[in-house]
């Protein structure tokens, strides 16, 4: 008998699971689909030269992020485990699981400095809509950003908030929690997105940002810029911590993997492009220095919006938008966890996600506090919150996605790849042998360079 339920896709062994394809494409999407976008997408691009380097951050995500992100789902979805028994299922006895180790370790390091840049989102959230941002010169907005991250408590407190709406969906599962949230909360995101994106492209002298971002000038494109375009496709795809393994579990045999990847694939990127549509035009239009950095949305953004009739119901908007992708992303990186201490260690799923949930939260007090004077100790010259920025980015992230790609490269190879891809042979696969070469030589190559490049053994 099947182990399926062939009308609603449900997995009857008694594992919880997404319900519906909608489900898991909303589900995936939002995980890829975060601050990574909104907040890092726009201002990395304007620090390299914009079209150019959205040119070479797109052929890193055709030919590494998609195979990556296909390899994740084809390896949790086989296992039907976590990151870490997926790969204790599928190989035991050997070394692989470690893989699944480095990206639980990464899940905490993200999670927990995500979590406070999310939390910064929901007080400006609350600051836009009660008109605190409104009237505030260019100046004063920077002192106001300054003041509030390097703060003691304010901060902390907006991410415990965050962190306890996280908590709460995980807690509720996959299907009655992430999945139902997601299939809410994305939709109103690409609603969110386009009407921000029609008030931008609306303003007189939009013209320049839409010029910024599509006509390419290769002379401002570094080769540091390529190495950063290929490390944020890994952090914007959610790949190389085994989030998508983890997703990957929870999705019907009865599913077209490639398909799935693809679609999240592009939709990860369409918003990535939307977001830059809706922030370059104003950044233009306004006359302000594209290359602002990180603060890009903390403070550019308000300040146009200041500018604007209307400003504290796009500012609130905007800063609505920006929390909703955090928390669609935060979900999957505590699920990471979670469904480790569920599957593995045999924790209730509720007791696994209180207990992630609040340690998860009490490293990311060290982050936020280590922005002001209250944790001030360096660790290789990084405060705390860079130091798990930068090690998860630079060496967790890239590090995973390298030994996946290698795993179903030269573990798998070509015959275990096509039974799993073409569902035990009822699809038929014509990009097998693309997928292989990328998987095998092209990607893992790649991101070792990247890695080399991101610790400072190869310098560009
Ligand atoms: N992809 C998310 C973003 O772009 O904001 C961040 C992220 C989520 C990274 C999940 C890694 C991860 F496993």
């Amino acid at each position: 008998m099947s182990d399926f339920d062939s009308k609603s896709q449900v997995q009857t062994s008694g594992r919880d699971s997404f319900a519906s394809s909608f489900g898991v494409i909303a589900a995936a999407a939002g995980s890829a689909i975060g601050l990574g976008n909104i907040w890092k997408f726009p201002y990395i691009t304007g620090m390299n030269g914009g079209s150019a380097f959205i040119i070479v951050y797109l052929v890193c995500i055709a030919v590494i992020g998609f195979p990556v992100m296909l390899s994740e789902f084809m390896i949790g979805r086989k296992a039907e485990r976590n990151a870490i028994g997926s790969f204790k299922k599928l190989s035991p006895g050997t070394p692989w699981f470690l893989t699944g180790w480095m990206g639980f370790l990464a899940a905490f390091m993200i999670l927990s400095f995500y979590g406070v840049v999310a939390g910064w989102s929901l007080n400006y959230v609350f600051q836009a809509m009660t008109g605190s941002l409104s009237g505030l010169n260019p100046q004063q907005m920077g002192d106001f950003f300054g003041g509030f991250i390097t703060g003691t408590i304010s901060p902390i407190i907006w991410q415990t908030i965050f962190m306890a709406l996280t908590g709460y969906i995980v807690y509720a599962g996959i299907k009655n929690g992430i999945e139902k949230w997601s299939k809410i909360l994305m939709p109103l995101l690409l609603l969110l997105i386009i009407v921000l994106d029609v008030r931008a492209l609306t303003l007189p002298g939009a013209g320049a940002g839409v010029e910024f971002l599509f006509k390419p000038d290769f002379s401002a494109l570094t080769a540091s810029g390529v190495l950063v375009a290929l490390g944020h496709a890994f952090f914007s795809l959610s790949l190389g911590m085994g989030t998508m393994i983890t997703y990957g579990s929870y999705i019907s045999k009865k599913e077209n993997l490639g398909k799935v990847a693809m679609q999240v694939t592009i939709a990860d990127t369409v918003i990535a492009l939307l977001a830059g549509l809706a922030i370059f035009p104003a950044v233009f239009a306004f006359g302000i220095e594209p290359g602002a950095g990180p603060s890009l949305v903390f403070i550019t953004i308000p300040n146009i919006f200041n500018m604007m009739p209307g400003g504290m119901i796009w500012s609130t908007l905007f800063f609505v938008l920006l929390s909703l992708a955090a928390l669609t992303s935060a979900i999957s990186i505590l699920e990471v966890v979670v469904a480790y201490l569920v599957e593995e260690v045999k924790m209730s799923r509720h007791k696994g996600t209180i207990i992630a949930t609040v340690s998860i939260t009490l490293i990311g007090y060290l982050c936020s506090l280590s922005m002001g004077s209250t944790f001030d100790t360096l660790f290789f010259g990084k405060n705390f919150f860079d130091l798990m920025d930068w090690t998860s980015a630079n060496v967790l992230l890239p590090l995973g996605g390298l030994f996946i790609t290698l795993y179903v490269g030269w573990v798998w190879g070509p015959k275990t790849t096509l039974t799993e891809l073409s569902n035990n042979g009822e699809l038929s696969i014509s990009y097998l042998g693309v997928l292989m070469f990328l998987c095998k030589f092209l990607a893992p190559l790649a991101i070792a360079i990247v890695f080399l490049n991101g610790i400072g053994i190869l310098s560009f």
